[in-house]
């Protein structure tokens, strides 16, 4: 199903191209060059101001807005419109120096110098006003401005601060999550362990090694949980001055897909549309698929978050200077990433920056116009190549799939399951399960949506929610009534064992999963990386055997059938995989990790047997699949190989890392 959404500013319904735009870094000529070369490059739009807070106010109250008027009026009179930036990710030095409480404190609670970007303190009050009052006056100035389109609220907000400002304010925030009840915040931790029951608010530390605390595990998330809201908090007041003089130009803020502090799920009410900067790896070695899978499902989150278009707004059409090597893009690989972000629902396609600057940290970056100079170079026409591609979707602006499968990936569960020691130390690849499960339905050309944990599941036919440690308040009862009215639901190892703040569930009083997935878990076998136990299965084609290992959870029935076993260990013959029937659906339960086969196997059958929607309906080889948009299909080839397949009685060939977009129409038919 596809639905029309309005474009982000109705004054441009078209797709957006362009990116970073950074003059003040220029001399003057070099402007009127920049336009003829956006002309040529099917550039429509760009992003000024990111990060020009002292070209704007050199020193305090004395503000050089001159060469921004000329820039925008610039850019207009060359049908250019303009995403506007808030400038507070760069404090200029001069006032780091006059007030240094604006700089950010380090986990060793060592204020910072002066230096870099994104270096003050969520917790100054100076600063917070200092980036509103600069807020103001771009909205009183370029408000009205025929050429703004959208506000661009600060840069990749991101860092916890160490402040004893951020511990007062966290321990106010405590205060309130508790309802001023001490004792409610030492019951909820667990403290009397090892004796680290609070006895007075103020004995309260941020947590986190090597420095404090690290063993209270409910401090250490409700700790995550405010420095992701402390971040909303000073987003939400520099861009106060924005909503309340310009109601009518959209926000946005440029976000790091699932960037660890900052859950943005929280943001879902506070911006217009989702933007989000991506830097894949996919010229890297060694050059995998994964990647792919990886950018197409932080598209789908960035999709679901508002349940509409979001917008590509920085990548970078040559190699990202930050990677140990700058490979750089293989032919086809920059048009192929751009056309993926508009098929999972991107607005546009932009990058940062469109001048390669001449010194400093990013000197390498790749940007549209480079050291090599712009037209003629090779980046410049696949840039320019991506802007007629672009022009000729225009039908696709506002378009948004509504997907039938959605998988759960939750910030909240992430950091707790990150943090806890056992039953593997260190990183439970969480986000990777996620990926191996989405790209069960990425294989098949099936649409996703991404959720956290708490988001409505209207709507959808199958929910995926791999390795939910953590069951926050209702979650358990929503998944069976999601169930019960026919749904589909996968869980596996490592699902409800602990409440929203880490404490286990005492799982023979009562476990909130047991009616709904019919089985009762007691232990859980954590393996070494080089052992596996076979498990064997059977999906309805016979029997199979596929290896399982890291997490093998020790289940027994109670309601539900089993459908594959163990066949190694003490636990040979114990279920592996379960399915119980309730109400009008399924909830499905995987209880040990297993290679991609299985999963590919499993989620095949699903699909099959559900009848889910797919983009394409042939088998396209590994790594070549479908995704639709609108009254569009794009047909990818990830591979650095060709790739032939039939098609309703054609063959359908693509080059490497080529892209066909069809009318879905035409698509369905032949080619
Ligand atoms: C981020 C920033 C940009 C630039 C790029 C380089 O996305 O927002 O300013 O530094 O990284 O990859």
């Amino acid at each position: 199903m596809t639905r029309k959404n309005p474009p982000i500013n109705p004054n441009f319904p078209t797709l957006w191209h362009g990116g970073d735009y950074n003059p003040e870094q220029w001399p003057r000529a070099t402007w009127d060059e920049d336009m003829e070369y956006m002309r040529l490059a099917g550039v429509n739009t760009a992003t000024l101001g990111v990060f020009s807070w002292v070209s704007l106010e050199p020193e305090e109250g004395v503000f050089t807005f001159d060469w921004l008027d000329e820039a925008i009026d610039l850019l207009h009179r060359n049908q250019i419109h303009v995403v506007l930036a808030t400038p507070s990710a760069a404090p200029p030095a001069w006032m780091a120096k006059k007030y240094p409480e604006i700089l950010r404190v380090g986990p060793d609670r060592v204020r910072r110098l002066h230096g870099n970007r994104v270096n003050f303190n969520w917790a100054s009050i100076l600063y917070r006003e200092k980036a509103a009052e600069m807020a103001e006056r771009l909205a009183l100035r370029y408000g009205k401005h025929p050429a703004l389109a959208l506000w661009h609220v600060s840069n990749e907000y991101g860092g916890r601060d160490y402040s004893e400002e951020s511990r007062i304010a966290f321990i106010e925030w405590l205060r309130n999550r508790y309802s001023g009840q001490l004792s409610e915040l030492n019951d909820a931790y667990w403290t009397t362990f090892w004796g680290h029951t609070y006895t007075d608010w103020d004995q309260i530390e941020i947590p986190g090694e090597p420095y404090s605390e690290e063993a209270i595990h409910g401090l250490t998330l409700d700790w995550k949980r405010f420095s992701s809201q402390q971040i909303l908090d000073f987003y939400l007041n520099e861009s106060e001055p924005l909503r309340r003089i310009t109601p009518d130009i959209p926000i946005t803020t440029n976000m790091m897909g699932t960037y660890d502090p900052l859950d943005s799920w929280k943001w879902k009410d506070h911006v217009d549309v989702f933007s989000w900067d991506s830097y894949p790896a996919f010229a890297q070695r060694p050059i995998a698929i994964d990647d792919w899978v990886k950018t197409a499902f932080t598209h789908d989150l960035n999709r679901s978050f508002l349940d509409k278009p979001f917008l590509l707004i920085e990548s970078t059409p040559g190699a990202s200077n930050w990677y140990s090597r700058m490979r750089v893009k293989r032919p086809g690989m920059h048009r192929l990433e751009s056309m993926q972000a508009i098929a999972h629902g991107s607005e546009g396609v932009m990058y940062f920056q469109w001048r390669q600057s001449r010194g400093s940290s990013e000197k390498f970056h790749g940007a549209v116009v480079s050291h090599a100079g712009g037209p003629g170079t090779r980046v410049f026409e696949d840039v320019a190549e991506v802007g007629r591609d672009l022009h000729d979707l225009t039908d696709l602006v506002g378009q948004c799939q509504s997907p039938e499968v959605a998988v759960i990936y939750d910030w909240e569960n992430a950091w707790a399951l990150g943090d806890s020691k056992g039953p593997v130390l260190g990183d439970k690849q969480y986000f990777g399960t996620v990926l191996a499960h989405y790209r069960g339905f990425w294989e098949q050309s099936i649409a996703c949506a991404v959720l956290d944990s708490v988001q409505p599941l209207d709507g959808y036919r199958v929910v995926v929610a791999p390795m939910l440690y953590m069951l926050k308040p209702g979650v358990a009862e929503r998944l069976t009534e999601f169930v019960k009215a026919g749904g589909t639901l996968v869980t596996t190892y490592l699902t409800g064992i602990v409440n929203e703040s880490d404490l286990a569930f005492q799982r023979d009083k009562h476990w909130p999963l047991e009616e709904l997935l019919g089985i009762f878990t007691e232990e859980i076998d954590a393996l070494y990386p080089e052992e596996s136990v076979n498990v064997s299965v059977d999906l309805g084609q016979g029997e199979k055997t596929y290896k399982s290992g890291t997490f093998c959870d020790l289940i027994s029935l109670r309601g539900a059938e089993s459908l594959g076993e163990y066949a190694g260990e003490f636990y040979h013959g114990k279920p592996f995989l379960t399915r119980n029937r309730i109400g009008k659906g399924e909830a499905w339960y995987i209880a040990a990790r297993t290679d991609q086969r299985f999963l590919y196997d499993f989620y095949k059958e699903m699909a099959s047997k559900l009848g889910l929607e797919k983009s394409i309906d042939s088998e396209t080889p590994d790594g070549v699949m479908a995704v639709k948009r609108g009254g569009r299909t794009f047909l990818m080839n990830f591979n650095n190989e060709l790739r032939s397949f039939a098609h309703r009685g054609k063959v359908i060939s693509l080059a490497p890392y080529d892209c066909v977009v069809e009318t879905a129409d035409v698509f369905a038919v032949a080619r």
